[in-house]
């Protein structure tokens, strides 16, 4: 395998970002819900909602990674929320995961003042959890990720125009 360079992702990657994504999906067993337009106006318009690096080998895409900023009073300061973190099977175990994490540390720090980084793991993704156990990522005690869908957030809504 030849030198692997890492970049910033540009609108005219959302087909090759997309691609990377599903592969991770794949990969995780999770549905892929992505397309290439979806990528290009949520991280590519006006207000975008990730920041995104690319890896490459030649022009073959080996990595990627996917970040947005994240607000904390208790750290004081801004971080990264690593939301995907995908390196293709035959570039693994060299080192890329690792680069692409402090690309993105380095890339949000530039941009967000970011110290700190957040991500989340599967339970049953063992091998990721090792990864990020042996780059000194601890859990989060005493404390439950929460999400509200887009159903229960149409039924929140309607506290401000008062349609309940
Ligand atoms: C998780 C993943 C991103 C790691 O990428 P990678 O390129 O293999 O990682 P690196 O080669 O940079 O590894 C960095 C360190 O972790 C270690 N490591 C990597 N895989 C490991 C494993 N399975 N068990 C223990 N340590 C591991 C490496 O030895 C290296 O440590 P060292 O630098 O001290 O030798 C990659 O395996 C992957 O894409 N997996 C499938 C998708 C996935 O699970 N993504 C994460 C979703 S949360």
């Amino acid at each position: 395998m030849g030198e692997i360079a890492i970049r910033r992702a540009v609108a005219g990657d959302a087909e090759r970002l997309n691609d990377a994504l599903r592969r991770l999906s794949e990969d995780i067993g999770d549905s892929h819900a992505g397309t290439p337009a979806l990528l290009a106006r949520a991280g590519f318009g006006d207000h975008p909602a990730f920041r995104a690096l690319l890896a490459e080998n030649a022009s073959t895409i080996v990595g990627a990674a996917l970040y947005s900023p994240v607000f904390s009073t208790v750290r004081a300061g801004a971080g990264a929320y690593v939301s995907d973190l995908w390196t293709a099977p035959e570039a693994r175990g060299k080192g890329l995961g690792r680069r692409l994490l402090a690309a993105v540390a380095e890339d949000a720090e530039g941009v967000w003042g970011a110290t700190f980084l957040k991500l989340a793991v599967y339970d049953d993704n063992a091998m990721a959890r090792a990864f990020y156990d042996r780059l000194g990522f601890a859990a989060a005690r005493g404390e439950t990720t929460l999400t509200i869908d887009h159903n229960g957030l149409a039924a929140l809504k309607n506290e401000i125009t008062g349609n309940a």
